[in-house]
């Protein structure tokens, strides 16, 4: 059991679904936010003044163990199916488990938390590998994330994560992502075709999935529809995945209405592939995600 800790002011303890999953609503002067522990996964944010600057599936499940459609899940201690046995969970057990609540504090001008996941029988069974991941979130105007995995075992380690952020959007067929162009490109739906360069900005003409590797650690989604512009920069991520699912797999998928995907795009900073992460034993590494709303 988790030991409870004080909650700031502006900061309730609410439960979402069926089975009551812990979620935490921030409500302060600066912003709102609802964020959940299973997954430490920010559910909804919006500053004051600004739109939400997250997508969350209306027909989201919230069930334990299942990920919840939308936010910013944390894909970890993998990205995608596991390269080697495609019966454990897609994109790694980090956000189908509860974290813990290890601090919630007021700062001059945001409500900063820190959620940790510490391995344990279980997260061995699946990666054998001793851990402790914490992520600390900042909410106030602006909002920024920061993961930092320890490895607390006696051997090197090797990760991949992603920062699978779900963005809103006008119309997703009216979007782009500028600054990955140059950057090598795996086109997942493709499966077996030699990597190709990006060039220009990346659009989501139906259903797309493809991994962009040693880019820059910054990138801009620009809603064209509705002239609104996200930087996102995250300098310690050298790889971006751009996912819309389009509308056969959206109609598979089970946790999105049948047109959602044309109001979303998924802009993912992580470090996958060639851009995973070696961690040697005793060895911490963080890495930050922030936002700028250009309007
Ligand atoms: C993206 C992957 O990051 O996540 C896609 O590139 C995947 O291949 C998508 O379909 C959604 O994954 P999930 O497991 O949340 O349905």
């Amino acid at each position: 059991m988790d030991a409870p800790i004080p909650l700031p002011e502006g900061m309730t303890e609410i439960s979402l679904g069926s089975a009551g999953l812990r979620v935490w609503q921030i409500t302060t002067d600066a912003c709102q936010a609802l964020v959940s522990a299973q997954g430490a996964q920010l559910l909804a944010f919006q500053a004051r003044g600004k739109a939400p600057l997250l997508w969350l599936s209306a027909q989201a499940a919230y069930a334990p163990g299942k990920a919840i459609r939308g936010g910013i899940p944390l894909c970890f201690p993998w990205f995608g199916p596991h390269p080697a046995d495609p019966a454990k969970p897609a994109h790694g057990f980090a956000r189908q488990r509860k974290w813990t609540l290890a601090s919630a504090a007021t700062t001059r001008d945001a409500i900063v938390l820190e959620l940790q996941l510490a391995a344990d029988a279980a997260t061995r069974a699946l990666w054998p590998h001793d851990f402790l991941a914490s992520l600390r979130m900042s909410l106030g105007s602006t909002l920024s994330l920061q993961l930092s995995v320890t490895n607390t075992g006696h051997d090197d380690c090797l990760f991949g994560f992603a920062f699978h952020s779900y963005f809103p959007l006008a119309d997703s067929r009216e979007a782009r992502v500028e600054g990955l162009e140059g950057s090598a490109c795996i086109d997942q739906l493709r499966p077996g075709q030699k990597r190709q360069r990006q060039e220009g900005p990346v659009r989501f003409d139906g259903e797309t999935d493809r991994i962009y590797l040693h880019t820059a650690g910054r990138c801009r989604l620009v809603d064209e529809a509705r002239n609104h512009a996200l930087s996102i920069s995250a300098p310690d991520c050298r790889s971006v995945i751009a996912w819309n699912p389009g509308a056969a797999k959206t109609a598979r998928l089970g946790d999105m209405a049948p047109e959602a995907w044309r109001g979303m795009a998924c802009v993912e900073s992580g470090n996958i592939e060639d851009d995973a992460v070696r961690l040697p034993a005793g060895a911490t590494k963080a890495f930050t995600l922030a936002f700028e709303q250009e309007a």
